[in-house]
């Protein structure tokens, strides 16, 4: 498959391909929109199926944080890296300086972050080679070091939210919550619904983390199979996108999906299928802003760790409007974000 003619290039204003042999470094930088401010967004590490794989995610990322950053009113543009986990990758600290200098080549046009597989010590490699880096670790109660907690606080938020819009429910208190994926933000997540009584069913392919969120938050374990049928009150994928389909949709139990996964309907189409389906859709790079808020926090500086709990926590009255229009219109969430987010960026 071709660049261009990848169905999620939409109009990408930069697509890079970086590669090292000495290192084993094969890694896309695509930048989607620089029109409010440089391409941000986070690099993933994963083990793709193929290079075609690993073009498609990194371009609907990053067309994801155009829209993530501008409905979070981040003075920022939309960019997203992928690093493809070969069969034969060792990660080394060479291999991570290699990257940090390909983004310090684009001199600015794209700041990384963690994503999936990364952490603030990877980041500290990166930044060995770049100043275009972020989610560094934090002192002294400045913004800053790895997102997924903010993450998960504007997802908790937004689980608050839609709960209230749907259910008139105000407490969280008995709330049965779905958690596909209990990494770093799904983890999070936990801690937060747990702390406010919520029961919570979880589901991950790592078992080490379903055993953790098992004897800290008192989760049910759910099948890998199963987490997208249990019966709940609430989804929220946590793990990779594309979860939402034309096939998994009708098999969903929950009325309301709110989660931190990027990406998760398959297609447009499948908001619609949730809208249909009575589902309240909270559109994913609304409620999962929480990380690259805290990120332009940490990036522009002078803003502390508080200042980004209070901006998090806004994703909650975001949603709400979000919630709102779509019911008076009778159109689905993710049209009503989507509109609005390519209007922000000049795309509509
Ligand atoms: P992570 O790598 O720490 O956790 C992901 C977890 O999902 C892992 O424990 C993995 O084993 C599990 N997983 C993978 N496939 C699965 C499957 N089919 N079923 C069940 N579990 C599965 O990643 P992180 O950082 O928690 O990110 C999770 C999602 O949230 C990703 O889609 C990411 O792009 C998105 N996101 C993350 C942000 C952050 O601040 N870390 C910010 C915004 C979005």
């Amino acid at each position: 498959m071709g660049v261009f003619s990848n169905p999620a290039f939409d109009d990408h204003e930069r697509v890079v391909f970086c590669h090292d042999a000495a290192t084993g470094l094969s890694s896309i930088i695509a930048i989607h929109s620089t029109t409010r401010g440089p391409g941000a967004g986070g690099c993933r590490l994963w083990a793709y199926a193929d290079e075609d794989a690993a073009l498609t995610d990194v371009l609907r990322l990053s067309q994801g944080m155009s829209y993530k950053n501008a409905m979070a009113e981040l003075p920022l543009g939309g960019g997203k890296a992928v690093i493809i986990k070969h069969s034969d990758f060792t990660g080394s600290d060479a291999l991570y300086e290699r990257f940090g200098e390909f983004v310090e080549s684009l001199g600015g046009a794209y700041i990384t972050a963690e994503d999936m597989g990364m952490s603030e010590a990877i980041m500290q490699v990166i930044g060995s080679r770049t100043s275009y880096v972020s989610g560094l670790p934090a002192e002294g109660g400045a913004a800053g070091g790895d997102p997924s907690p903010k993450t998960a606080l504007g997802i908790y938020a937004g689980i608050r939210t839609a709960v209230e819009f749907r259910d008139a429910r105000s407490s969280l208190s008995g709330l049965r919550v779905a958690v596909q994926g209990v990494g770093n933000v799904g983890y999070n997540l936990c801690k937060l619904l747990h702390a406010d009584g919520a029961i919570l069913l979880v589901a991950d392919m790592d078992e080490a983390r379903v055993a953790r969120a098992v004897s800290e938050f008192d989760a049910t374990p759910v099948g890998l199979d199963d987490v997208l049928s249990v019966d709940a009150d609430v989804l929220a994928p946590c793990a990779m996108g594309a979860v939402l389909t034309e096939e998994s949709i009708p098999d969903l139990r929950v009325g309301i999906v709110a989660g931190g996964a990027n990406n998760q309907l398959a297609a447009p189409g499948d908001g619609q299928r949730l809208h249909d389906a009575g589902i309240l859709y909270a559109p994913d790079y609304v409620i999962n802003a929480g990380g690259i808020i805290n990120v332009a926090c940490e990036y522009q500086g002078g803003f502390t760790d508080a200042d980004v709990d209070e901006s998090v926590m806004r994703i909650g009255a975001r949603l709400k409007r979000i919630f709102e229009r779509s019911a008076d219109n009778d159109v689905p969430t993710n049209r009503i974000a989507d509109a609005q987010a390519r209007r922000f960026i000049g795309r509509n």
